[in-house]
């Protein structure tokens, strides 16, 4: 995809597409027939991405001023598949929809001290940087199809041990796919699916 023929508008209150969004994006190739879901649109760069590749795209955010950018710049690009709706991580999904593939690039930077305004949220990853990645593992199985795919970003500020033992406890394997070192970290692109074979 060439993210040059997207228009992309912008708002001080939400994350604006960075290195780690474009990684994501290079990194997921979907069947067309796919129906993917995406927590944490942002400005929606990833879900028009996706949305231009399968059968329909549903996006979160908890951040309103996400869901509007999102709104605004999937009109600019006239994408018609991508469902945006406001969301707690999975809390306004009904238990029993399945997703062939399920994207999402948390906020992961380690903060010590809570949210304050809507952008923070797209940064503070709580005192170690993990909390959104450990609340996202606990839950994404319930709304993976079995042959589904998570694409999870992670900066190595967060182990990937910790990950690791996390997916397996619930039987999932994963893959890194791509990787990106910057100055201070080195972000990985995790790819996250069932493992049929798996016993603990
Ligand atoms: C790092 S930004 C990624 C934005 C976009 N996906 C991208 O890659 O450019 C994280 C996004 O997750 C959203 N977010 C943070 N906590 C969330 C939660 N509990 N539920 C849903 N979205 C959340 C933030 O508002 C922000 O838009």
């Amino acid at each position: 995809m060439d993210l040059f023929e997207l228009i992309i508008a912008h708002d001080d209150r939400v994350y604006p597409p960075d290195e780690n969004s474009y990684l994501l994006i290079d990194s997921i190739s979907p069947n067309d027939s796919s129906k993917a879901l995406e927590i944490g649109v942002g400005s929606g760069i990833v879900s028009i991405n996706l949305a231009k590749k399968v059968d329909e795209v549903c996006g979160c955010d908890i951040n309103p001023f996400a869901l509007e950018l999102s709104k605004k710049n999937a009109s600019l690009n006239h994408i018609n598949n991508l469902y945006l709706f406001s969301s707690n991580l999975f809390s306004s999904i009904k238990i029993g929809t399945l997703f062939d593939i399920i994207v999402f690039n948390p906020p992961y930077l380690p903060v010590d001290s809570p949210p304050r305004k809507y952008i923070d949220l797209s940064y503070n990853g709580g005192i170690d940087g993990g909390e959104y990645i450990r609340k996202f593992l606990n839950y994404f199985g319930m709304y993976l199809s079995p042959n589904g795919r998570a694409y999870l970003l992670q900066s190595s500020l967060y182990p990937l041990e910790l990950t690791n033992k996390s997916l397996r406890l619930n039987h999932y394997d994963f893959e890194i796919i791509n990787s990106l070192k910057l100055d201070f970290e080195t972000l990985y692109v995790l790819e996250i699916r069932f493992a049929y074979n798996n016993t603990i």
